[in-house]
């Protein structure tokens, strides 16, 4: 089974809120891109899924949201559910790691969606794109499960961090390019009444750092 058609079945058969992700209010997200971008500054959902952030990013005055997710399905939920504000957002059904990025982003946004990478080659390739999207002195914001969170998600092994490991995994993949801002610990509770123990990360791109490379294209020495 490919990774979108695993997530076609997980979104069409579970309703929006009974889904162990589910959040109505998606903090700590939307106060970390509050304080990193302001409305007209161009906002990636990385992995959105059919989540609620788009809503409160739209209520909050923000303009220029993109939604990407391998999920064509997860996507027309969301779009169901805002109506005719969905046309205010940009909705790409895409796997990250193949995503060639249009235009550069001031902040990318990844709530659950790097931890399901299991392979290096996946890291990286997700790494160099987020590094390729993102504009210089733009965020990172990157919640994955806490190295004691959960092991497993929507039947799909995960891998676990703890900040320090994922700024490495950063650094690894792309040398110089991120600089580790703030980490907190968040506990997620799920609608079935779980607690997730989640760690969210925030990264600046700095200005200097070796020149963005695709995958597919040489690495600069
Ligand atoms: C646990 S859900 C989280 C969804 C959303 N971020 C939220 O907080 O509600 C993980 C999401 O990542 C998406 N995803 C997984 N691998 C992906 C990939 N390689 N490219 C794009 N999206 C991916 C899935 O389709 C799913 O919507």
């Amino acid at each position: 089974m490919t990774g979108e058609t695993h997530w076609d079945d997980v979104y069409g058969s579970h309703a929006e809120e009974e889904v162990s992700w589910f959040t109505e209010r998606p903090e700590p997200s939307l106060s970390l891109i509050r304080e990193f971008a302001s409305a007209p500054d161009p906002v990636a959902d990385i992995g959105g899924g059919a989540s609620r952030l788009a809503d409160a990013l739209l209520a909050e005055g923000y303009r220029d949201i993109t939604v990407l997710d391998l999920s064509a399905r997860a996507i027309a939920m969301a779009q169901a559910r805002l109506g005719p504000r969905a046309g205010d957002v940009h909705w790409i059904a895409a796997d990250v790691t193949r995503w060639q990025p249009p235009r550069p982003y001031r902040i990318w946004h990844d709530r659950a969606a790097f931890h399901f990478l299991t392979t290096a080659t996946d890291r990286a390739a997700y790494v160099r794109i987020m590094r390729a999207a993102l504009e210089p002195g733009g965020h990172a914001i990157i919640s994955t499960f806490a190295d004691d969170g959960p092991e497993r998600c929507s039947g799909l092994p995960v891998a676990r961090y703890a900040p320090g490991a994922l700024a490495d995994e950063l650094e690894r993949h792309a040398p110089g390019a991120f600089e580790p801002v703030r980490a907190q610990r968040h506990e997620h509770a799920t609608p079935g009444g779980a607690i997730q123990r989640f760690q969210v990360s925030v990264f600046r791109r700095r200005a200097a750092g070796r020149p963005a490379a695709l995958p597919g294209q040489d690495e600069p020495a």
